[in-house]
Protein backbone atom coordinates (compact mmCIF):
# COMPACT_ATOMS: atom_id res chain seq x y z
CA UNK A 1 0.00 0.00 0.00
CA UNK A 2 2.74 2.09 1.19
CA UNK A 3 4.64 1.18 -2.77
CA UNK A 4 1.61 2.32 -3.93
CA UNK A 5 0.72 5.48 -2.98
CA UNK A 6 4.39 6.73 -3.38
CA UNK A 7 4.50 5.39 -7.02
CA UNK A 8 0.97 7.98 -8.05
CA UNK A 9 2.66 10.23 -5.99
CA UNK A 10 5.47 10.25 -8.73
CA UNK A 11 2.95 10.21 -11.29
CA UNK A 12 0.85 12.88 -9.99
CA UNK A 13 4.28 14.89 -9.49
CA UNK A 14 5.16 14.22 -13.23
CA UNK A 15 1.76 15.38 -14.39
CA UNK A 16 1.61 18.81 -12.65
CA UNK A 17 4.88 19.43 -13.89
CA UNK A 18 4.43 18.69 -17.59
CA UNK A 19 1.02 20.49 -17.14
CA UNK A 20 3.58 23.81 -15.50
CA UNK A 21 6.08 23.13 -18.77
CA UNK A 22 2.68 23.48 -21.11
CA UNK A 23 1.27 26.71 -20.13
CA UNK A 24 4.74 28.28 -19.72
CA UNK A 25 5.62 27.12 -23.32
CA UNK A 26 1.83 28.99 -23.87
CA UNK A 27 3.05 31.93 -22.18
CA UNK A 28 6.23 32.78 -23.71
CA UNK A 29 4.42 32.29 -27.64
CA UNK A 30 1.22 35.21 -26.61
CA UNK A 31 4.39 36.89 -24.93
CA UNK A 32 6.38 36.65 -28.48
CA UNK A 33 3.45 37.19 -30.72
CA UNK A 34 2.33 40.27 -28.66
CA UNK A 35 5.47 41.83 -29.36
CA UNK A 36 5.98 41.26 -32.74
CA UNK A 37 2.43 42.69 -33.13
CA UNK A 38 3.28 45.76 -31.26
CA UNK A 39 6.83 46.39 -33.46
CA UNK A 40 5.08 45.93 -36.32
CA UNK A 41 2.16 48.45 -36.05
CA UNK A 42 4.48 51.18 -34.14
CA UNK A 43 6.91 50.39 -37.20
CA UNK A 44 3.99 50.94 -39.51
CA UNK A 45 2.56 53.79 -37.56
CA UNK A 46 6.14 55.69 -38.11
CA UNK A 47 5.44 55.56 -41.66
CA UNK A 48 3.22 57.68 -43.94
CA UNK A 49 2.74 56.86 -47.60
CA UNK A 50 3.90 60.27 -50.15
CA UNK A 51 1.74 61.31 -52.95
CA UNK A 52 3.93 59.11 -55.11
CA UNK A 53 3.60 56.03 -53.35
CA UNK A 54 6.43 56.00 -51.93
CA UNK A 55 7.18 55.50 -47.62
CA UNK A 56 8.51 58.10 -45.75
CA UNK A 57 9.41 58.55 -41.79
CA UNK A 58 6.79 60.37 -39.77
CA UNK A 59 5.73 63.81 -40.82
CA UNK A 60 8.06 66.74 -38.58
CA UNK A 61 6.57 69.61 -37.44
CA UNK A 62 7.80 72.05 -39.85
CA UNK A 63 8.43 76.24 -38.51
CA UNK A 64 9.77 78.74 -40.18
CA UNK A 65 11.45 80.78 -37.74
CA UNK A 66 12.34 84.88 -38.49
CA UNK A 67 14.83 86.25 -36.04
CA UNK A 68 15.65 90.03 -35.97
CA UNK A 69 19.73 89.46 -36.68
CA UNK A 70 22.87 89.01 -33.76
CA UNK A 71 22.72 92.57 -32.90
CA UNK A 72 23.20 91.75 -29.12
CA UNK A 73 24.08 88.66 -26.66
CA UNK A 74 20.59 88.67 -25.84
CA UNK A 75 19.53 88.07 -29.19
CA UNK A 76 22.05 85.20 -29.57
CA UNK A 77 20.64 83.48 -26.43
CA UNK A 78 17.20 83.51 -27.51
CA UNK A 79 18.15 81.80 -30.66
CA UNK A 80 19.76 79.00 -29.08
CA UNK A 81 16.79 78.43 -27.19
CA UNK A 82 14.51 78.44 -30.05
CA UNK A 83 17.06 75.94 -31.83
CA UNK A 84 17.34 73.94 -28.67
CA UNK A 85 13.81 73.99 -28.30
CA UNK A 86 13.15 73.12 -32.15
CA UNK A 87 15.29 69.75 -32.78
CA UNK A 88 14.38 66.93 -35.27
CA UNK A 89 14.83 64.60 -32.25
CA UNK A 90 11.86 66.19 -30.54
CA UNK A 91 9.80 66.02 -33.74
CA UNK A 92 10.58 69.62 -35.46
CA UNK A 93 12.17 70.57 -38.66
CA UNK A 94 13.40 74.49 -37.64
CA UNK A 95 13.95 76.72 -40.75
CA UNK A 96 15.42 79.54 -39.33
CA UNK A 97 16.63 82.98 -41.13
CA UNK A 98 18.30 85.53 -39.70
CA UNK A 99 16.82 89.15 -41.16
CA UNK A 100 20.12 91.11 -40.58
CA UNK A 101 18.03 93.60 -38.74
CA UNK A 102 16.33 94.56 -42.11
CA UNK A 103 12.41 94.10 -42.03
CA UNK A 104 12.19 94.00 -45.55
CA UNK A 105 14.35 90.62 -45.04
CA UNK A 106 11.38 89.64 -42.54
CA UNK A 107 9.04 90.16 -44.91
CA UNK A 108 10.89 87.79 -47.79
CA UNK A 109 11.04 85.02 -45.36
CA UNK A 110 7.64 85.09 -44.33
CA UNK A 111 6.39 84.42 -47.50
CA UNK A 112 8.48 81.89 -48.31
CA UNK A 113 7.68 80.23 -45.59
CA UNK A 114 4.08 80.62 -46.98
CA UNK A 115 5.47 79.18 -50.09
CA UNK A 116 6.91 76.38 -48.29
CA UNK A 117 3.48 75.58 -46.31
CA UNK A 118 5.18 75.24 -42.77
CA UNK A 119 2.95 74.29 -40.13
CA UNK A 120 3.62 77.56 -38.38
CA UNK A 121 5.47 80.65 -38.91
CA UNK A 122 7.50 82.18 -35.68
CA UNK A 123 8.91 85.66 -35.64
CA UNK A 124 10.49 88.49 -34.19
CA UNK A 125 9.58 91.58 -35.46
CA UNK A 126 12.35 94.04 -35.46
CA UNK A 127 9.63 96.76 -35.65
CA UNK A 128 6.10 97.38 -34.76
CA UNK A 129 4.57 98.78 -38.05
CA UNK A 130 4.34 97.42 -41.64
CA UNK A 131 3.28 94.01 -40.85
CA UNK A 132 -0.55 93.98 -41.85
CA UNK A 133 -0.39 92.84 -45.86
CA UNK A 134 2.01 89.68 -45.15
CA UNK A 135 0.62 88.90 -41.90
CA UNK A 136 -2.96 88.94 -44.44
CA UNK A 137 -1.28 86.47 -47.00
CA UNK A 138 -0.16 83.76 -43.69
CA UNK A 139 -3.59 84.06 -42.63
CA UNK A 140 -5.36 82.97 -46.57
CA UNK A 141 -2.98 80.52 -46.13
CA UNK A 142 -4.03 79.09 -43.01
CA UNK A 143 -0.70 79.26 -41.14
CA UNK A 144 -1.02 80.17 -37.41
CA UNK A 145 1.36 83.01 -36.48
CA UNK A 146 3.20 82.86 -33.26
CA UNK A 147 4.92 86.50 -32.25
CA UNK A 148 7.82 86.05 -30.15
CA UNK A 149 10.07 89.50 -28.26
CA UNK A 150 8.88 92.70 -29.79
CA UNK A 151 4.97 92.96 -30.49
CA UNK A 152 3.30 93.65 -34.08
CA UNK A 153 0.82 96.65 -34.34
CA UNK A 154 -2.05 95.39 -36.94
CA UNK A 155 -5.30 96.53 -37.91
CA UNK A 156 -6.80 92.96 -36.67
CA UNK A 157 -5.16 91.08 -33.94
CA UNK A 158 -6.46 88.23 -35.22
CA UNK A 159 -3.64 88.01 -38.04
CA UNK A 160 -1.47 86.17 -35.34
CA UNK A 161 -2.25 83.69 -32.97
CA UNK A 162 -0.12 84.66 -30.06
CA UNK A 163 2.64 86.61 -28.95
CA UNK A 164 5.53 86.01 -25.87
CA UNK A 165 7.61 88.35 -24.39
CA UNK A 166 8.46 90.82 -21.89
CA UNK A 167 6.87 93.52 -20.57
CA UNK A 168 9.03 96.28 -21.54
CA UNK A 169 7.79 99.04 -19.55
CA UNK A 170 7.84 97.07 -16.91
CA UNK A 171 11.12 96.57 -17.16
CA UNK A 172 11.90 100.54 -17.60
CA UNK A 173 9.60 101.41 -14.61
CA UNK A 174 11.36 98.98 -12.42
CA UNK A 175 14.80 100.06 -13.50
CA UNK A 176 13.98 103.85 -13.12
CA UNK A 177 12.75 103.23 -9.38
CA UNK A 178 15.92 101.57 -8.28
CA UNK A 179 17.24 104.36 -9.79
CA UNK A 180 15.70 106.90 -7.83
CA UNK A 181 16.27 104.72 -4.53
CA UNK A 182 19.84 105.31 -5.53
CA UNK A 183 19.69 108.88 -5.96
CA UNK A 184 17.96 109.37 -2.47
CA UNK A 185 20.13 107.21 -0.87
CA UNK A 186 22.76 108.94 -1.69
CA UNK A 187 21.75 112.62 -1.79
CA UNK A 188 22.60 113.10 -5.35
CA UNK A 189 21.44 117.00 -5.82
CA UNK A 190 21.17 116.22 -9.70
CA UNK A 191 20.68 113.84 -12.23
CA UNK A 192 21.79 114.63 -16.00
CA UNK A 193 21.14 111.80 -17.49
CA UNK A 194 21.42 110.26 -21.30
CA UNK A 195 19.33 108.17 -23.28
CA UNK A 196 20.97 105.53 -25.97
CA UNK A 197 18.15 104.29 -26.99
CA UNK A 198 17.35 100.45 -29.07
CA UNK A 199 16.01 100.01 -32.44
CA UNK A 200 13.65 102.83 -33.12
CA UNK A 201 10.18 101.59 -33.17
CA UNK A 202 11.06 98.19 -31.48
CA UNK A 203 8.65 97.31 -28.61
CA UNK A 204 11.57 97.02 -26.09
CA UNK A 205 13.01 100.59 -27.41
CA UNK A 206 9.59 101.90 -26.93
CA UNK A 207 8.74 100.48 -23.66
CA UNK A 208 11.45 101.14 -21.79
CA UNK A 209 11.97 104.82 -23.14
CA UNK A 210 8.48 105.49 -22.15
CA UNK A 211 9.31 104.78 -18.59
CA UNK A 212 12.38 106.64 -18.59
CA UNK A 213 10.80 109.67 -19.97
CA UNK A 214 7.84 109.46 -17.13
CA UNK A 215 10.40 108.74 -14.55
CA UNK A 216 12.37 111.90 -15.38
CA UNK A 217 9.09 113.78 -15.05
CA UNK A 218 8.21 112.29 -11.58
CA UNK A 219 11.47 112.74 -10.31
CA UNK A 220 12.68 115.54 -11.78
CA UNK A 221 15.45 114.30 -13.35
CA UNK A 222 17.00 116.53 -16.51
CA UNK A 223 16.68 114.04 -19.49
CA UNK A 224 19.61 115.57 -21.38
CA UNK A 225 19.90 113.61 -24.69
CA UNK A 226 18.44 110.77 -26.53
CA UNK A 227 19.35 108.71 -29.64
CA UNK A 228 19.81 105.11 -30.35
CA UNK A 229 22.07 103.09 -30.45
CA UNK A 230 20.54 100.24 -32.23
CA UNK A 231 21.39 97.82 -29.56
CA UNK A 232 24.96 97.69 -30.66
CA UNK A 233 28.14 98.05 -28.89
CA UNK A 234 29.89 99.85 -31.51
CA UNK A 235 26.80 102.62 -32.38
CA UNK A 236 26.93 102.90 -28.86
CA UNK A 237 30.27 103.93 -28.46
CA UNK A 238 29.49 106.32 -31.34
CA UNK A 239 26.36 107.98 -29.82
CA UNK A 240 28.35 108.40 -26.44
CA UNK A 241 31.58 109.65 -27.81
CA UNK A 242 29.29 112.56 -29.32
CA UNK A 243 27.02 112.98 -26.28
CA UNK A 244 29.66 113.29 -23.86
CA UNK A 245 31.08 116.13 -26.23
CA UNK A 246 28.02 118.15 -26.31
CA UNK A 247 27.55 118.12 -22.29
CA UNK A 248 30.03 117.93 -19.28
CA UNK A 249 27.78 117.18 -16.43
CA UNK A 250 26.84 113.34 -17.34
CA UNK A 251 26.05 111.44 -13.92
CA UNK A 252 23.72 108.73 -15.60
CA UNK A 253 23.09 107.02 -18.69
CA UNK A 254 20.31 104.90 -19.42
CA UNK A 255 21.12 102.25 -22.08
CA UNK A 256 18.31 100.30 -23.46
CA UNK A 257 20.70 96.69 -23.84
CA UNK A 258 23.62 95.38 -22.44
CA UNK A 259 25.72 95.61 -25.81
CA UNK A 260 24.83 99.46 -25.67
CA UNK A 261 26.58 99.45 -22.09
CA UNK A 262 29.21 98.02 -23.31
CA UNK A 263 30.10 100.63 -25.86
CA UNK A 264 28.78 103.29 -23.62
CA UNK A 265 31.55 102.25 -20.95
CA UNK A 266 34.41 102.12 -23.81
CA UNK A 267 33.47 105.43 -24.81
CA UNK A 268 33.62 107.05 -21.24
CA UNK A 269 36.84 105.79 -20.69
CA UNK A 270 38.41 106.94 -23.90
CA UNK A 271 36.89 110.17 -23.38
CA UNK A 272 38.76 110.16 -19.82
CA UNK A 273 35.94 109.66 -17.32
CA UNK A 274 35.10 106.95 -14.63
CA UNK A 275 32.35 104.54 -14.40
CA UNK A 276 31.05 102.55 -11.41
CA UNK A 277 31.27 103.34 -7.34
CA UNK A 278 32.76 106.60 -6.85
CA UNK A 279 32.94 107.51 -10.22
CA UNK A 280 32.08 110.07 -12.81
CA UNK A 281 29.00 108.43 -14.66
CA UNK A 282 26.84 105.40 -13.65
CA UNK A 283 25.04 103.14 -16.08
CA UNK A 284 21.60 101.44 -16.37
CA UNK A 285 21.23 98.72 -18.49
CA UNK A 286 18.72 95.74 -19.43
CA UNK A 287 19.00 91.98 -20.03
CA UNK A 288 21.62 91.27 -17.53
CA UNK A 289 23.33 88.99 -19.72
CA UNK A 290 26.51 86.80 -18.03
CA UNK A 291 28.54 89.83 -19.53
CA UNK A 292 26.32 91.97 -17.79
CA UNK A 293 26.20 91.00 -14.97
CA UNK A 294 29.80 90.03 -14.54
CA UNK A 295 30.80 94.03 -15.10
CA UNK A 296 28.04 95.08 -13.05
CA UNK A 297 29.60 93.05 -10.31
CA UNK A 298 33.17 94.37 -10.94
CA UNK A 299 31.63 97.75 -9.94
CA UNK A 300 31.09 98.71 -14.10
CA UNK A 301 26.99 98.85 -14.35
CA UNK A 302 24.43 99.88 -11.14
CA UNK A 303 21.48 98.85 -12.56
CA UNK A 304 20.78 96.07 -14.76
CA UNK A 305 16.69 94.85 -15.68
CA UNK A 306 16.65 91.30 -16.86
CA UNK A 307 15.08 90.27 -20.75
CA UNK A 308 14.00 87.08 -20.59
CA UNK A 309 15.38 85.41 -23.73
CA UNK A 310 14.02 81.82 -22.80
CA UNK A 311 10.97 81.59 -25.87
CA UNK A 312 10.60 78.37 -26.64
CA UNK A 313 9.56 76.57 -23.98
CA UNK A 314 6.13 79.31 -24.55
CA UNK A 315 6.64 79.08 -28.08
CA UNK A 316 5.92 74.85 -27.83
CA UNK A 317 2.58 75.60 -25.01
CA UNK A 318 1.28 77.76 -27.35
CA UNK A 319 1.40 75.11 -30.29
CA UNK A 320 0.51 72.38 -27.44
CA UNK A 321 -3.21 75.11 -27.08
CA UNK A 322 -3.61 74.97 -31.02
CA UNK A 323 -3.38 71.35 -31.40
CA UNK A 324 -5.69 70.78 -29.10
CA UNK A 325 -7.91 73.07 -30.01
CA UNK A 326 -7.91 74.70 -26.23
CA UNK A 327 -9.08 77.98 -25.33
CA UNK A 328 -6.03 79.97 -26.25
CA UNK A 329 -4.29 82.61 -23.99
CA UNK A 330 -3.36 85.62 -26.77
CA UNK A 331 -0.39 87.71 -24.78
CA UNK A 332 2.28 85.41 -22.48
CA UNK A 333 4.14 88.06 -20.07
CA UNK A 334 7.68 85.94 -19.63
CA UNK A 335 9.16 86.06 -15.95
CA UNK A 336 11.95 88.69 -15.11
CA UNK A 337 14.36 89.99 -12.78
CA UNK A 338 15.95 93.28 -11.53
CA UNK A 339 19.83 92.86 -10.54
CA UNK A 340 21.80 95.94 -8.69
CA UNK A 341 25.12 96.85 -7.11
CA UNK A 342 24.10 96.85 -4.01
CA UNK A 343 25.11 95.54 -0.43
CA UNK A 344 21.71 93.55 0.09
CA UNK A 345 18.46 92.24 -1.90
CA UNK A 346 15.57 94.99 -1.19
CA UNK A 347 11.92 95.07 -2.57
CA UNK A 348 10.06 97.78 -4.15
CA UNK A 349 6.31 97.98 -4.91
CA UNK A 350 4.90 99.27 -8.64
CA UNK A 351 1.18 98.88 -9.47
CA UNK A 352 0.21 97.53 -6.35
CA UNK A 353 2.99 94.44 -7.10
CA UNK A 354 6.22 93.72 -4.72
CA UNK A 355 9.43 92.95 -6.62
CA UNK A 356 12.66 91.85 -5.18
CA UNK A 357 15.70 93.97 -6.55
CA UNK A 358 18.89 91.26 -6.32
CA UNK A 359 22.38 92.16 -5.01
CA UNK A 360 24.87 90.75 -7.50
CA UNK A 361 26.97 88.15 -6.30
CA UNK A 362 29.16 86.18 -7.86
CA UNK A 363 26.73 82.93 -7.18
CA UNK A 364 24.54 84.89 -9.75
CA UNK A 365 26.90 86.06 -12.00
CA UNK A 366 28.43 82.00 -12.72
CA UNK A 367 24.80 80.88 -12.98
CA UNK A 368 23.63 82.81 -15.83
CA UNK A 369 23.39 80.59 -18.56
CA UNK A 370 23.94 83.08 -21.26
O1 LIG B 1 13.75 93.26 -28.04
C1 LIG B 1 14.63 92.80 -27.06
C2 LIG B 1 15.93 93.53 -27.18
O2 LIG B 1 16.49 93.29 -28.45
C3 LIG B 1 16.99 93.12 -26.20
O3 LIG B 1 17.01 93.89 -25.05
C4 LIG B 1 18.21 93.45 -27.00
O4 LIG B 1 19.41 93.03 -26.46
C5 LIG B 1 17.84 92.91 -28.29
O5 LIG B 1 18.66 93.07 -29.32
Amino acid sequence: LHSTSRRQRQMCIRDSKYVMKRIMTGLVGIVLLISIIVIAVTAEGDKRIENDGSESQEKLVTIGFSQVGAESDWRTANSIYIKQTFTPERGYDLLFEDAKQKQSNQIMAIRRFIQQEVDYIVFSPVVESGWDTVLEEAKRAGIPVIVIDRKVSVRDTGLYTAWIGSNFYLEGQKACKVLNHYVEENQIPEVNIVNIQGTLGATSQIGRTNALEDAADKYGWNLLAQESGEYTEAKAYEVMTKMLKEYEDINFVYCENDNEAFGAIDAIRDAGKTVGPGGDIQIISFDATQEGLRRMRNGEILIDAECNPEHGYYVEKVMEQIEDKELLQKEWNVPEEVFANIPENYEIMLGGKRYTIQAITEDIVKQREY
